[in-house]
Parts: structure tokens; sequence; C-alpha cells
């Protein structure tokens, strides 16, 4: 690899594997007139596939909720994945994979029926995240959350989670934590949220209003094996403003502390004692997932 690796990265496109600078698709993709499709971010440790059976389940479930035929197998799937892993020199990746429902020679929102669906995916390298974060945390502001109803389904179509990202950024925060309009906080722009109330962890249920996120449930496993009492439960903004620690959890930042919630300090202002646990057993979780799937 020179000095930018990235340019020099392989991607799969529609049935082969091409440098990144080659890959190129239609104008006439309905991913690229209408954000017509939907996508899946895997991490991988050790170069081993992290969680996903529960990642293939949920792309499977997105293509079924807006009618896309699953294009591959399951085997067919895991064989493509795990030939970008050998293609790339990182231990630890993650797999950004994405299916639109193809290319439409005449533009119209009703679909075509039998269009073949187009499908992309690539890694990345998948950088630790910072000690900087892991002592201080994050800062996060509250926005109404002014996404769609159906926040389940992993759709590409994501302008109103740039533009909330776009707000957070406009205030010096790293983040944005959605308040829906009945009052209950749904999520981060890209992660789920959890609060820690009196040593209880509380995340609010899975439904239309979130992304069911798989880290997420890793978490709700990993808290479970250790008895850590934990709620699926609503959440408003004013649990969040009182909570003891807030997190966020995604694929490719695990959980994170938030340390500032608008112009409040959250518990101590430091990554809370349940975060703290929860980091460690989690790391714990990965190694023995690493050390079970080596040959
Ligand atoms: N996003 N909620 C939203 C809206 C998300 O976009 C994500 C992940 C999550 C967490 O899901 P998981 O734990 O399965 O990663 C929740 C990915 C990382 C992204 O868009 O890049």
């Amino acid at each position: 690899m020179n000095s930018n690796p990235i340019a020099e990265q392989t991607v799969y496109l529609n049935g082969q594997y091409m440098p990144m600078m080659d890959s190129q698709i239609s104008t006439q993709d309905r991913g690229f007139l209408f954000g017509d499709g939907v996508y899946e971010v895997i991490p991988v440790y050790d170069r081993q596939l992290f969680a996903f059976p529960e990642h293939l389940q949920r792309l499977k479930n997105s293509l079924q909720a807006i009618s896309i035929q699953n294009p591959l197998t399951d085997g067919e799937w895991l064989e493509l994945l795990n030939t970008l892993i050998e293609k790339h020199p990182w231990p630890d990746q993650y797999i950004y994979l994405q299916v639109t429902r193809g290319i439409q020679m005449h533009r119209d929102h009703l679909p075509e029926e039998c269009l073949t669906p187009t499908l992309y995916a690539y890694t990345n390298p998948l950088k630790a995240v910072s000690d900087s974060i892991l002592q201080n945390g994050i800062t996060a502001i509250t926005l109404e959350d002014i996404r769609w109803l159906n926040c389940d389904i992993k759709a590409i179509t994501l302008l109103p989670n740039i533009m909330m990202k776009l707000a957070a950024k406009a205030r010096n925060a790293d983040d944005a934590i959605l308040v829906s309009r009945e009052g209950f906080i749904t999520e981060g722009t890209s992660s789920n949220c959890f609060i820690v109330k009196d040593g209880t962890l509380i995340t609010p249920p899975n439904g239309h209003s979130l992304l069911p996120g798989v880290t997420r449930t890793v978490i709700e496993r990993v808290a479970i094996a250790h008895d850590i009492p934990m709620l699926e439960q609503q959440i408003t903004l004013t649990d969040l403003e009182s909570a003891d620690e807030i997190w966020l959890s995604s694929s490719t930042k695990e959980a994170l502390p938030v340390t500032r919630l608008n112009d409040l300090v959250v518990g101590t202002g430091k990554p809370g004692a349940v975060w703290q646990k929860m980091r460690d057993f989690y790391q714990e979780y990965k190694l023995a997932f690493i050390t079970e799937q080596a040959p």
C-alpha cells in the first residue's frame, strides 16, 4: 500500500472485485436518484466478522421491508465479506455494504418490476476510540428527531441524520441525541442511546422509531451475563437530563460515554463507573469471540 491506502482499496461491485478508483455505477441507479436502498456496517476484529448473524438478519429485514429481494444466499454473503477482509491487511476493519434497487432507465418513483439490485461493499481500517474520548467522553445536544416513521429500516436515505449531525457541530457538540414528537428519546444520529440511573442501565424499546442496533444487543447480552440491571423502557428528556450516565453505541465506536449534554454536566463529568465496567466486559466479550473463531 502506498501513502494513500484508501485509493488502493479493493471494493466489491456487482460480482467483481476492483480498485476503488475504478468502481463506477450508473447515474440511473435508484440509489443515486432516490436513495432507494439499504445498508449495513459490520465490525471485524482480528480479521473475524463480529456478530455477523445479527447484521445479516437486520439486512434481510431491511431488504424485506422495502421489497428488494435478497440478492445473495447467506453463504454467498459470508464469502463476499471474507474475501474483502482477506484482500486488506488491517486486523480490525469495518465493512460497509449497500444494496440498492438497481438501475432504471426511465426515472419513476414507482420501481419497475424485476430490476437487478446493485450490490456494493468495501472495507476500512477500524480505528480504536482515542484515549482522550475514553478518559473524557463526548458532548451531545438534544434535538427534535426530524426523521420518518420507519427508523428501524437501515435505509441509505440519511439526509435528516446528516442535518442533525451538522446542527450538533454548529453548536460545538460531537453528536445529537434525538427526541421524538411524543417527547421520548429515540437514539443518536448514528448510534443507540443508553442511560444509567441508580445503577440500572436503561435503553428505549425497539420499534419503528429507532434502529435495532447490533451493538445495543451485545451490550444487553453482556449486561445480563454480568448481572448489570437492565431495562428496556421509554426515556423522557427529564430522565436524560437527570441520568447518572449517558452512552451512545454503534458498531464502529462500541459504547461511548456522553459527559456533557447541552449545557449540563452528566454525572461527575467523567465517564461513569457502569460504563467503565461495561467497557471492560465488552472487551472481554470481544476477546472470547476472537478466541472462539480462531482456527
Ligand atoms: N450506524 N442508530 C442509527 C441511526 C445508526 O445509524 C446506527 C449505526 C446505530 C447503531 O447500530 P449498530 O450498533 O448496529 O452499529 C443506531 C452505522 C455505524 C453507520 O451508519 O455508519
